[in-house]
């Protein structure tokens, strides 16, 4: 085995229409399950090429690019990753690593960055590590692989492994589901759903003040979060059955819920922080009086971040531009905006 091995998978982030926000104990095990769509146009593409030591050692050689340019606060978040799950893969005991990544938006905005960067990883580590082992595997069994280790790497990139729709968390409404690893829910998705649009306003695109890691762990004191939990898992049943059915009103009504409770948590934690900037909110006045106003299911959606996601069918995607045009371009930063939409999952990249 003394050649050098390759590849390059590019994966798509997510938005979070269930928020998974505190864990339980364990690795990365959500304190509620979560649901998202897989998005297109937002992705990270990432190579990681695989040279041979010359003897097998115990210490994990890596370096890492991102954008082309070393990238050492990265590189070093990635070490600490590998060592976690060094057992498993014996790729990181006999070969040295050389990893590139690149993001398709800004990373640290608020568009999950971390989503699509880890399940790229996860999914270019068990795409090498079956080609060392010579042993391929079924398709699901794979994907089911990669959304553990994506998990590992950073909670929501469990759901980035899959097409159009995932759920990541036990819940009682879907057979399979599990802490562990996300599963695809797409299928069940009602065909005005699996076209759906998500234009991302980008109110900021300055890297957050606070990140997840700590917002999640906020969450062991915030007084209100068995509520928020017990929330979680109601909100899931009814989000499933308005995605079966194609109800835009009851899902639109339970994403806005979910955003808010999102940031509400965030300003009631302890120490208390704040990711909207003053546009978020202008924004979302702007939406909802248009709502009220023309009667079109236009809603939107919050990340960890400042940045609105508007989430509307895409039959009706000439209003809705002639609004973002009219309206919110002039509250985006520099009028910058991302025009998103349901999407097909990740795909290895050939001839790389
Ligand atoms: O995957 P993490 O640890 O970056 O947490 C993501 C949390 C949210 O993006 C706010 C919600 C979610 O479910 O994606």
């Amino acid at each position: 085995m003394s050649k050098e091995l390759k590849t390059t998978w590019r994966s798509p982030s997510n938005i979070a229409l269930v928020k998974y926000w505190g864990k339980k104990k364990g690795v990365q095990i959500p304190a509620n399950p979560s649901i998202s769509f897989t998005l297109e146009q937002c992705y990270s593409e990432t190579t990681v090429t695989l040279t041979p030591k010359p003897r097998k050692s115990k210490e994990i050689l890596l370096q890492f690019y991102f954008d082309g340019k070393a990238n050492m606060a990265f590189q070093l978040k990635l070490l600490r990753f590998f060592e976690t799950i060094r057992r498993d893969f014996s790729l990181l005991h006999t070969h040295s690593l050389l990893i590139h990544s690149t993001n398709s938006f800004p990373h640290s905005s608020g568009i999950a960055s971390s989503a699509s960067a880890m399940s790229a990883l996860a999914l270019c580590l068990c795409d090498l590590q079956q080609q060392i082992d010579g042993k391929p595997m079924k398709e699901a069994a794979f994907f089911k692989k990669a959304s553990h280790y994506a998990r590992l790497g950073s909670g929501s990139a469990a759901r980035s492994v899959y097409p159009l729709a995932a759920v990541w968390g036990k819940t009682t409404a879907l057979r399979g589901s599990s802490d562990l690893v996300a599963i695809p829910v797409g299928d069940l998705l009602h065909k005005d759903f699996r076209t759906y649009q998500n234009t991302i306003l980008i109110a900021s695109s300055a890297e957050k003040k606070v990140s997840s890691r700590l917002g999640h762990s906020l969450m062991k004191t915030n007084p209100y979060a068995k509520t928020r939990y017990a929330q979680a898992q109601s909100n899931l049943k009814t989000l499933l059955t308005a995605l079966r059915r194609g109800d835009t009103e009851t899902f639109g009504t339970i994403v806005e819920q979910e955003a808010m409770t999102l940031h509400a948590l965030m300003m009631c934690s302890h120490p208390s922080f704040i990711l909207m900037a003053p546009s978020t909110l202008q924004m979302i006045e702007k939406i909802r009086s248009f709502r009220n106003d023309t009667g079109l299911p236009v809603y939107f959606t919050l990340d960890a971040g400042p940045n609105i996601h508007l989430l509307y069918p895409k039959s009706i995607s000439k209003k809705v531009d002639a609004f973002i045009y009219a309206e919110l371009e002039q509250h985006c930063e520099q009028g910058k905006m991302i025009h998103d939409h349901v999407g097909q999952g990740p795909r290895r990249v050939v001839n790389n």
